[in-house]
């Protein structure tokens, strides 16, 4: 319906690839481009991106022009035109992620996503799920959720909020594992302590 904001995303893409993050950090040339690409507060300097992310001019327009298009064509767009619209979004994400349009499904948030995997795990009364005390507060009341309706019992480990090696949260995590153990939810960003770790890998190999 419209065509993705790409000339803000270009501009963006061919500054960062000119240059290294260090550098392009300090470079006030290039946070000028993005800041006029964004509508800001007068009275406050907004530094919270994560609970209500502000999308920047060209997305708002393709979204407010999306959403108008959606009303004026009805039901016929939700019937015949959506799928074909979707599908090709599903194949430009499935291409960013290096996956297959197979692999990736569109959900409306982390939380719902989070919810289609937790709920279609097949967990007995009794079957433990590990997380942390770090995990996200929608993830953490989704895990309680299932613990309550199905009897899954939670076993949060406690994690050091700044640990030095993943060595360390990985131990945290197999100490807790059991015979009942059948998930363990590893957060990759912490949000609390901005907290990136590809520990993953450092369990699959
Ligand atoms: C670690 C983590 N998990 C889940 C969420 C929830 O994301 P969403 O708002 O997309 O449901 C957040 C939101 O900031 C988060 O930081």
């Amino acid at each position: 319906m419209n065509s993705p904001p790409n000339s803000v995303l270009e501009k963006i893409r061919t500054a960062a690839s000119a240059t290294t993050p260090e550098a392009l950090a300090s470079d006030e040339s290039f946070w000028a481009v993005v800041r006029a690409e964004f509508a800001r507060p007068e009275d406050f300097i907004h530094l919270e991106y994560g609970f209500y992310h502000p999308a920047c001019h060209a997305v708002i327009a393709a979204e407010i022009a999306t959403i108008t298009e959606a009303q004026r064509r009805g039901s016929h767009y939700k019937r015949h035109e959506m799928t074909a619209e979707r599908e090709a979004a599903r194949t430009d994400l499935a291409r960013l992620a290096g996956a297959s349009p197979e692999e990736v499904i569109l959900t409306r948030n982390t939380t719902e996503a989070f919810n289609i995997i937790l709920r279609g795990l097949p967990l007995a009364r009794g079957d433990e799920i590990i997380h942390s005390d770090l995990d996200y507060g929608g993830v953490v009341e989704a895990l309680e959720q299932r613990a309550q309706r199905d009897g899954v019992v939670l076993r949060p480990v406690s994690l050091p909020p700044e640990p030095s090696t993943d060595a360390e949260v990985i131990a945290r995590f197999t100490a807790a594992i059991t015979p009942r153990t059948r998930a363990i939810l590893i957060t990759h960003l912490i949000n609390h302590a901005c907290l990136a770790r590809d520990l993953l890998s450092s369990f699959v190999g």
